[in-house]
């Protein structure tokens, strides 16, 4: 019995700095494979202003890109609890508690940390991964192409929209493999299928998966925000240098109305009008 403990109580260390390691090796934002050369020139040019790349009033800590489930970990995590189970089989209660608590710990590790933490309260940080890994960071960021090119609908109604496929290939009728590539890039083919599929009895749009959300009973428009000159980013964050898309801002109703009490003396020189609505029925109807 005492050997067996000495066993248990050595594996569950390793097991735990084992899943610290792998989160952290996980954390490690993956670098934007960036190989746009510069002589391809697009005039669709809209850099960002640097003082607008933080959501208005909140510091944005969002999980690093990429952060996904281990499987390894959850392994580990399973491994723990099973041991602090035969413990607890076995009446030595106190180290059985040690490996639950230790289980369960690189459980939450595994799991992604942060990343999952919307299931518990606002979906900050939420960035699910698309069917297309379509790169903003290469797009609005190095090729600088405005952000109204695509998303046209952001300044003329409620909704910016995702461009249709069409938008794509305006260029990737083109753009077909990266600069650099030997062969066609996996991502470009994807896109290329899904436009050929268009007119074919079995057509298979892009479905992209929906990032920011509000509830149903919040009336938004994307409209009257940027028409009074508030830039994407300050609710989006900076988008150009993301390689996934990820919710920069809470999107709670104390968020909306944190901006909207702003005065003109507090609200950045830029836009037209300071203070938005505070009353229920404009953003509950
Ligand atoms: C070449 C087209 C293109 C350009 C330019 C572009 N986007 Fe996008 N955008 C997309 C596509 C496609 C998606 C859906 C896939 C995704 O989420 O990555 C998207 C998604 C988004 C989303 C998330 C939508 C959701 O589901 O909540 C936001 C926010 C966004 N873009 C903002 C911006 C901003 C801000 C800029 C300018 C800095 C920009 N986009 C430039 C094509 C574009
Ligand atoms: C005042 C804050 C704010 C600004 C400014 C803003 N957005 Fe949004 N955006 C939101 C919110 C809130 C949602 C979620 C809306 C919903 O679920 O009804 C959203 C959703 C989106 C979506 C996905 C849903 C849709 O409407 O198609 C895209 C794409 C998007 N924004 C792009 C942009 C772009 C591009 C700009 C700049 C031209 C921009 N946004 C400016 C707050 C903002
Ligand atoms: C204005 C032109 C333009 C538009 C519009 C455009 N792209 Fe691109 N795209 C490019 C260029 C240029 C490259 C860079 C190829 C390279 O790596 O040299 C690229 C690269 C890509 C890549 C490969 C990224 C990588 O990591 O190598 C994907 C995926 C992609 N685009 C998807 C899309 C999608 C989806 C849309 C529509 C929402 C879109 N593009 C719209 C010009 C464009
Ligand atoms: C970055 C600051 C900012 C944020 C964040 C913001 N708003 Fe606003 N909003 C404004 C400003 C400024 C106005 C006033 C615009 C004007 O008068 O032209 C406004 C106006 C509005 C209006 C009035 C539209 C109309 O028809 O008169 C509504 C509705 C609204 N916002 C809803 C929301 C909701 C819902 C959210 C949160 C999801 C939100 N806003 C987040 C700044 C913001
Ligand atoms: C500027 C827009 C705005 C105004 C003004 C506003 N709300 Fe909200 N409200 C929101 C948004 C956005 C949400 C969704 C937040 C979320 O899901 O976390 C919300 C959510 C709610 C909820 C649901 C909360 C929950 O946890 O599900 C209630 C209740 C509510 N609001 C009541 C009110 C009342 C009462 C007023 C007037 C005093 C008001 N709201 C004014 C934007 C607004």
């Amino acid at each position: 019995m005492k050997v067996l403990g000495k066993i248990f109580k050595l594996t569950g260390l390793l097991s735990v700095v084992l899943a610290v390691c792998l989160s952290k090796a996980q954390a490690a934002p993956k670098k934007p494979a960036l190989n746009a050369s510069s002589s391809q020139s697009l005039e669709l040019s809209q850099p960002a202003p640097a003082a607008m790349n933080s959501p208005v009033g909140f510091k944005v800590k969002t999980p690093d890109e990429g952060t996904k489930i281990s499987w390894l970990g959850m392994g580990i995590a399973f491994f723990l609890i099973i041991g602090g189970i035969l413990f607890w089989a076995n009446d030595i209660q106190s180290f059985a508690g040690i490996l639950f608590v230790l289980g369960l710990f690189a459980g939450f590790l595994a799991l992604g940390q942060r990343h999952y933490y919307h299931y518990f309260a606002n979906n900050q940080g939420y960035a699910p991964q698309q069917p297309i890994s379509y790169p903003h960071v290469l797009h609005a960021g190095k090729l600088k192409i405005a952000c109204l090119y695509c998303h046209y609908n952001a300044e003329k109604s409620d909704v910016a929209s995702i461009p249709s496929v069409n938008v794509c290939m305006n260029c990737h009728s083109l753009v077909r493999s990266a600069t650099g590539d030997s062969g066609p890039n996996p991502e470009i083919s994807k896109l290329v299928k899904a436009w050929e599929s268009r007119d074919s009895a079995a057509p298979s749009p892009v479905v992209w998966e929906r990032v920011n959300k509000l509830p149903s009973f919040v009336r938004f428009s994307h409209r009257i925000h940027v028409a009074n000159g508030i830039a994407c980013q300050e609710c989006h964050g900076p988008i150009q240098t993301m390689t996934r898309v990820r919710q920069a801002a809470p999107l709670s109703m104390g968020w909306c109305i944190n901006c909207h009490r702003l005065t003109k003396k507090e609200a950045p020189a830029h836009w037209k009008h300071a203070g938005g609505p505070l009353d229920c029925i404009v953003c509950h109807h």
